[in-house]
């Protein structure tokens, strides 16, 4: 597997793959890869002849007082976990091969309606940041297709209407969410947890699969989120939103039935997101 820290390597060898006829398969990361990033390449690998994943902690999606600096930078262990997934081509820019003008300069693309409420209340800003960021990457691999993980679920909308709205001839691969045994999704941000916090964690799934069952079986839907709310706070989590909504996202009606459970919940100084799908009774 190549590495590339420039855009006009990254064009050459891309260029060679497209008059190859290869078809090109995305993944854009930020790095200290779980299986839940490996899941996103063998789903590339089996959509694609060539897989180019990305490594780029992206400054304009985090706020002031986040995580950006604590980001874990773990560029050889990826590296290797990469190549034997069976990874053509990472792409690993600096911040100012991406962002040369700085961040303030920076041209964004801001992605409406669909990035309001859920996480783009809570993190103002961030939404932006990673359309920027994920439609400058479109441009520049061009790819086929490209995969992202259904944890991000408000993440993937964002980037689905993106693509809609501008035309972009990608195709948009959800990837289902990678859980430990427990229940807890993966994702970086676990390894910040304390021991203490790992083990209360999972309790964010239990709480989601509990009430997905409850409005399954037709509890109405305001008091099945209470409960689950103070379920949430009575196993130390702080839950930040809990709700309940269409698969597009807008507020569920009588007439919905697939739906999805949506929650952001913050341990100590981790805000950790979940969700599940569902399918509500007549
Ligand atoms: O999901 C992520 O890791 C990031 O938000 C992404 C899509 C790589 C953009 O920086």
């Amino acid at each position: 597997m190549r590495t590339l820290r420039d855009i006009p390597a990254l064009r050459e060898v891309l260029g060679n793959a497209r008059r190859r006829g290869e078809r090109i398969a995305l993944v854009p990361t930020m790095g200290n890869l779980h299986d839940g990033h490996l899941a996103l390449v063998a789903a590339a690998r089996e959509r694609a002849e060539m897989v180019v994943a990305t490594i780029f902690v992206n400054p304009l999606q985090f706020g002031a007082g986040e995580d950006l600096d604590a980001y874990p930078r773990t560029l050889e262990e990826d590296q290797s976990r990469l190549e034997a997934a069976g990874c053509e081509l990472l792409f690993a820019p600096d911040t100012s091969t991406l962002y040369p003008r700085g961040l303030e300069a920076q041209t964004r693309i801001v992605v409406p309606e669909v990035t309001e409420g859920l996480c783009g209340a809570s993190r103002p800003g961030h939404f932006d940041g990673v359309s920027t960021v994920v439609g400058m990457l479109f441009n520049l691999v061009q790819p086929d297709l490209a995969c992202f993980g259904e944890k991000d679920y408000q993440q993937l909308a964002v980037i689905r209407r993106m693509v809609t709205d501008l035309h972009l001839p990608i195709e948009i691969v959800g990837v289902p969410i990678v859980r430990a045994a427990d229940g807890l999704a993966l994702s970086s941000r676990n390894g910040y947890l304390s021991t203490e916090q790992r083990a209360s964690a999972p309790c964010l799934y239990a709480t989601l699969c509990r009430l997905r069952d409850k409005l399954e079986s037709g509890t109405d839907a305001s008091t099945s989120l209470a409960h689950g709310w103070a379920d949430l706070q009575a196993a130390g989590l702080d839950p930040d939103y809990l709700k309940l909504r269409t698969c597009d996202l807008r507020p569920v009606t009588t007439s919905t039935r697939e739906a999805v459970l949506l929650a952001a919940v913050r341990l100590g100084s981790t805000r950790l997101i979940d969700n599940l799908t569902l399918t509500l009774p007549h």
